[in-house]
């Protein structure tokens, strides 16, 4: 049964990042197969959202399994920000999240996701006015500042942040300008987490049980994200979960699951776009340290049809079982 906001936080859950091209319907089925307690869609334009585009309309669809689910926004103007939010609000997550941290900056330089940061007064009163609106509950996911200052944006922001009324922030610990380089610094969503009382969610670099656990430790958040590491190893998040209330490092994979899950991303997103390109960046995370990775993920690679690619994991576990049983 899906947990209510609070009840959601107090577990401490392990979250799928929102990521373009990533974190579709799919994908967060299969990282939720593998224990993610909380995914975020892609992020959806404002103005595609409220001119009724397929794309946006496809991205807040959320089947009747795909709970808890937030739909995450993004745009640079508040009043549409709004509208587009009640949009997202009738597709039914568990709450809707403002983008105030996308750096690229196509998007950034026109005040949307990072934009944000260069006027925190002006990011304010545009979250207060989307919570103002909303009945449900107003996340943000927004960076520590924008560039090199000195003193980060972030602390007072979150406290503002709270202030008008969100009810929870996540923090990806770079600025906009180092985008994903650099190592991302915890101590700044535990410096924002101890003067705010909404749940703080910890982002960046979250890359093991491990990590996810120091992360946890370091900074007294309410939850971890994790992104790039979720598209070549989804099973992060059972490890970290296992790591959190257990202490337990989790096995690797087993050679069947690894194969299984390719698998099932390839017939899912075959049977959605009828192509196996975007199946691409995830495979050759799924099956790396198998025996042969390199040559596996080639012939993989070669073949842009599902049978092909399907037939190329059927003969690599043919030979795999051959090899254990001999
Ligand atoms: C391919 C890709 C797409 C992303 N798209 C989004 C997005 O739509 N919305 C968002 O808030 N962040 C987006 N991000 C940023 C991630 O959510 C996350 O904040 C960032 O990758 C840092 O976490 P990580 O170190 O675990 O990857 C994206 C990141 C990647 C790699």
């Amino acid at each position: 049964m899906a947990a209510s906001f609070e009840e959601l936080f107090a577990n401490r859950p392990v979250i799928l990042a929102p990521m373009e091209d990533v974190s579709d319907a799919i994908y967060r089925r299969l990282c939720r197969s593998v224990g993610a307690e909380l995914c975020v869609t892609e992020f959806v334009n404002v103005e595609g959202l409220l001119r009724g585009c397929r794309k946006a309309r496809h991205k807040i669809r959320l089947e009747p399994g795909d709970r808890p689910t937030a739909i995450q926004i993004y745009g640079s103007d508040p009043e549409r920000l709004a509208e587009a939010a009640e949009v997202a609000a009738a597709a039914g997550p568990l709450f809707v999240d403002i983008n105030c941290g996308c750096w690229v900056p196509k998007i950034a330089r026109r005040g949307a996701g990072a934009g944000w940061l260069k006027n925190p007064t002006a990011m304010v009163a545009m979250a207060k006015m989307v919570v103002e609106r909303l009945a449900m509950p107003v996340t943000v996911k927004t960076r520590i500042g924008f560039g090199a200052e000195t003193e980060m944006p972030i602390i007072d922001l979150a406290r503002r942040l709270e202030d008008v009324g969100v009810r929870a922030l996540t923090i990806h610990c770079r600025t906009a300008n180092m985008g994903h380089s650099g190592a991302a610094d915890w101590a700044w969503a535990r410096r924002a987490r101890e003067v705010t009382s909404i749940p703080v969610i910890v982002n960046g670099d979250i890359d093991s049980g491990e990590a996810a656990k120091r992360a946890l430790e370091e900074t007294g958040c309410a939850g971890v994200m994790v992104g790039r590491h979720a598209i070549d190893h989804p099973w992060i998040f059972r490890e970290a979960r296992a790591m959190l209330d257990r202490g337990e490092a989790l096995a690797q994979p087993t050679l069947e699951e690894r194969l299984d899950l390719c698998r099932t991303l390839l017939r899912e997103r075959w049977a959605l776009r009828g192509r196996v390109n975007s199946t691409r960046r995830h495979l050759g995370g799924f099956i790396k340290g198998l025996p042969g990775a390199a040559t596996l993920r080639r012939e993989l690679f070669e073949s842009d049809s599902l049978d092909g690619n399907l037939a190329i994991l059927d003969r690599y576990q043919a030979s795999a079982d051959g090899h254990v049983a001999a």
